[in-house]
């Protein structure tokens, strides 16, 4: 009897403050719908999108989900919470529509939360996951606080804001995650680290501070777990994402690719086609690898040339972009390698051009190489398999997991040989064999339009609707 009632006392603060926020969030959700004329049984959708004005891959989600759920329950209310603060709703539409082409022509609430900076990482230094996830609570309390939803739907990985809806909002919570914030990789990382030291004062010393951090990761890493469970519906980006999520969370997630805009690269003829003529799309970075590009093609015009084929016509294009000095700087040594190589009149550089340039040149060549090793995605491949082009990237990260069937609607290779060795296989294939696999190539790549985006989004999310 008495432990009963110690536990009372104890439990009494807890009880009256979980009390008195139902209380207090049953009359904001009163006065939200009194002010905006919504009936009590008028469902309230809203999506938790800090960054919304960021005109981002992750916004392009966001408003092509909105559209879809719009188009096919046009009578719900939709809300956005957002902390770009200085931005109207007729601003950020119009960005929409600029940026992506999407007309956002319907109501949409947007309520605005002043106190995004405490999600932000400099105010961190340190122990910076675990205090970005204690500032997305309380960002969520100032969310909740305005305006309480239906169904919540996190789009932004503030997964932290889960139990405030789901238990204080009383929402029906749902989540659409581009990246996890803790990954089995930084897991591993912290614990390699650990065994890789080989010096005894260093590994005296160092053990406390790496078992320190492991396990803070893990603990994070099982309350990221506890706090992933309570999501109704999950879905995830990309096949990567879904497994980090389903290991950590321990739970299903529903890979639902983010659409992608290749309506126009579709339309591309596959008919006059260089034979010879490879191209290559991505910003001059160095996890881009150029060189690996560059020095394969050396390889595959020495080996054509062994054989008495005349390579004049063999191009490599390489079409990207620079942002800085370092990426001129990289295109410069890039220029350099090529003529070193002996192939600088078979090499072309095409930095920062304009779309409809982009456009004939893809048309015009055969093959699209892609070389960035453990690339999470790749927007540029999904690209290269609309246009039609024989796509041949590495084989790691999404590309390998999600992107290309080796041999079937492109290629994967690893290194210079066996780029050299791919390029040359597909050049000794025959016409119906390569015009099967453009066939495939840009039929692989409608598992990424909008269509598909939004077929799977509505399908997955409608549990939680009604
Ligand atoms: C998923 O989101 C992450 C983070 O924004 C991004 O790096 C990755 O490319 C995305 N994957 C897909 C399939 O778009
Ligand atoms: C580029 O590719 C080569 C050959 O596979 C590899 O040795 C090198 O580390 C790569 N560089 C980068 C920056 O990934
Ligand atoms: C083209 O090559 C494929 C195998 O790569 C073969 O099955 C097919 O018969 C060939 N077609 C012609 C017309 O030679």
């Amino acid at each position: 009897m008495f432990v009963l009632k110690v536990v009372l006392l104890l439990l009494s603060p807890f009880i009256v403050l979980y009390w008195l926020l139902k209380t207090y969030v049953r009359r904001v959700d009163a006065k939200y719908r009194q002010q905006n004329g919504l009936r009590d049984d008028v469902k309230i959708i809203a999506f938790f999108h800090p960054f919304c004005n960021s005109g981002g891959g992750g916004e392009r989600v966001l408003w092509v989900a909105l559209r879809a759920l719009h188009h096919k329950y046009p009578d719900y209310h939709y809300v956005v919470y957002t902390g770009d603060i200085e931005a109207k709703p007729e601003e950020i539409k119009a960005k929409a529509k600029k940026q992506f082409q999407i007309d956002l022509n319907f109501d949409i609430s947007f309520v605005y939360l002043k106190k995004r900076y405490i999600v932000g990482d400099r105010l961190y230094p340190i122990f910076t996951l675990l205090g970005q996830s204690i500032g997305s609570v309380f960002l969520g309390f100032e969310a909740l606080f305005q305006c309480v939803p239906d169904v919540y739907i996190d789009s932004m990985g503030f997964s932290f804001t889960f139990p405030v809806f789901r238990y204080i909002g009383g929402s029906r919570v749902g989540a659409y995650v581009h990246y996890p914030t803790i990954s089995t990789d930084m897991l591993q990382m912290v614990t390699n680290t650990k065994t890789s030291y080989n010096n005894r004062a260093i590994i005296s010393n160092s053990r406390v501070l790496t078992s320190g951090k492991l396990l803070y990761y893990k603990l994070f890493a099982y309350l990221y777990g506890l706090i992933g469970r309570m999501a109704l519906v999950v879905m995830v980006n990309s096949s990567w994402t879904q497994r980090h999520v389903e290991s950590i969370w321990k739970r299903k997630a529903r890979t639902v690719y983010p659409p992608c805009n290749t309506d126009d690269l579709k339309r591309l003829s596959l008919q006059n086609k260089k034979e010879l003529q490879i191209v290559s799309i991505g910003q001059i970075r160095p996890e881009k690898n150029h060189s690996l590009q560059v020095i394969a093609f050396k390889e595959f015009i020495d080996k054509l040339s062994s054989e008495g084929i005349d390579t004049q016509s063999a191009k490599l294009v390489i079409i990207g972009s620079c942002r800085d000095d370092e990426d001129r700087q990289r295109l410069n040594d890039l220029k350099q390698l090529s003529r070193s190589l002996d192939i600088e009149s078979n090499v072309e550089f095409k930095v920062n051009i304009p779309y409809e340039e982009l456009k004939d040149l893809i048309e015009e060549s055969s093959i699209g190489v892609h070389t960035m090793v453990n690339e999470h995605f790749g927007i540029g491949v999904v690209e290269c398999l609309a246009a039609g082009l024989i796509t041949l990237t590495h084989a790691s990260g999404g590309p390998k997991l999600d992107l290309i069937t080796d041999g079937v609607n492109g290629f994967l290779a690893t290194d210079s040989q066996s780029f050299c060795q791919k390029l040359y296989n597909i050049y000794n294939l025959n016409k119906s064999k390569l015009n099967d696999i453009r066939l495939n190539a840009r039929k692989s790549a409608d598992r990424f339009s909008e269509q598909e985006f939004e077929t799977l989004f509505l399908t997955s999310i409608e549990e939680i609707l009604h």
